[in-house]
């Protein structure tokens, strides 16, 4: 093998189309540098035509999408909603940015998404929470037939957190628009970026109205600065919505690259005893947006050791989310597991799990680096015991 060193192979990186800079150089000539214009109704036009939504409304992150879509879910203090534990801390900030109290739902082995046996123990104890927050984690929907079914029979309604899952289908419609609201994040790290922003997508068009007013400051229709409400500055910028504009034309390009990823690691892993590929439930096709690794429960190894040999070797992993539920600013929140025993699907696959780099850059030559590393790593730890 031919190693070269001194190149990183990243996680994630963002990975322009060339498209790009047309739309940044057409906002530059018409000097529509603000935070509207029409990069940002063209993104979220495009964002709609792609995914199938109704509406849209183009946010400076993903977390403000959250928080305006719970806020408009009626979220305030006092309420419970419940949320996935198995997931990036930005899905349950909101929660607290609106003085609510988070419920963490465990994961179910078959997409580590929400367990439905899980939500519906939550439910037992807590009727009425205000919404429940599903996330497609990894780029994977959850199983929303089975999620909806007791969520609809306590009439809650579900904010969709398709903020890793943009471009990825549940039975064939795309996530996002399965829940009430939908997000999605153009954060640096996912599937496509805009360097920061994200997007609210809806059903009716009074939601996207009422997300747009509270995100451009609340103004009041009144010839003077007139507010009756608190507002937010949350629009994206239409330089932004420039970047995403050009990266929505190559989406597709991008998730071929990354099932390609993920399948290279499986069929490279298929003989790998220690190692097993994160499951792709049938029900859906995923955007692959990170390749998820878990080590058998009989080897003793950790996700660090691995992590830390491959960093030595310039390649770029991470640990799977370490659930809610265990986080210090979490601490003394309910939650409820999967397991009849109480014990929870989330811990063990974050004491297990790992994501390897799928990188959309990455050559096959980056990959082979990768899967001969991995497999060293664990012909060394063979060779130990
Ligand atoms: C599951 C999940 N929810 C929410 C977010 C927040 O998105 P943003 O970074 O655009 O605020 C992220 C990613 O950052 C995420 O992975």
């Amino acid at each position: 093998m031919s190693e070269k060193i001194d190149k990183k192979i990243l996680l994630a990186s963002p990975h322009m189309s060339g498209n790009e800079m047309g739309y940044i150089q057409e906002a530059f000539d018409t000097n529509w540098i603000a935070p509207l214009g029409p990069n940002v109704t063209g993104f979220e036009k495009e964002v709609c035509a792609y995914t199938g939504a109704n509406y849209a409304d183009a946010l400076s992150s993903g977390t403000a999408a959250i928080h305006m879509g719970l806020m408009y879910l009626g979220v305030g203090k006092g309420d419970i909603v419940f949320c996935p534990s198995l997931t990036f801390s930005a899905s349950a900030n909101p929660i607290i940015y609106l003085g609510a109290t988070p419920v963490f739902i465990d994961s179910e082995r078959e997409s580590w998404n929400m367990s439905p046996v899980a939500l519906a123990k939550a439910f037992e104890k807590y009727p009425n929470p205000k919404a429940v927050i599903v996330v497609n984690l990894y780029g994977q929907s959850a199983d929303y037939d089975k999620l909806k079914a007791i969520v609809d029979e306590h009439h809650v309604p579900i904010l969709e957190d398709a903020a890793e899952s943009l471009g990825a289908t549940y039975k064939g419609v795309k996530t996002g628009t399965i829940g009430e609201i939908g997000i999605y994040s153009f954060n640096g790290n996912k599937i496509i970026t805009t360097s920061g922003g994200g997007m609210l997508v809806a059903r009716e068009k009074k939601i996207i109205e009422k997300v747009e007013f509270w995100a451009t400051q609340a103004k009041e229709q009144a010839p003077y600065y007139q507010h009756k409400e608190i507002g937010y500055n949350y629009r994206m910028s239409n330089v932004v919505a420039g970047i995403g504009r050009g990266q929505l034309k190559i989406l597709d390009e991008r998730i071929a690259k990354k099932k390609y990823i993920f399948d290279y690691y499986a069929d490279a892993f298929q003989d790998l005893e220690e190692l097993e590929m994160m499951p792709i439930a049938a029900y859906g096709e995923p955007n692959y947006w990170l390749s998820c690794v878990t080590i058998k429960p009989e080897y003793e190894v950790r996700p660090k050791a691995l992590l830390d040999y491959l960093a030595s070797k310039n390649i770029e992993g991470r640990q799977i989310w370490k659930p809610m539920h265990l986080q210090p600013v979490f601490k003394g929140g309910d939650f409820f597991s999967h397991n009849p025993e109480g014990t929870s699907v989330a811990e063990d696959i974050f004491a297990r799990g790992l994501c390897l780099p799928s990188d959309t850059k990455m050559t096959d030559e980056d990959l082979e680096r990768v899967v001969t590393r991995v497999s060293w790593f664990f012909g060394a730890e063979a060779a130990r015991r």
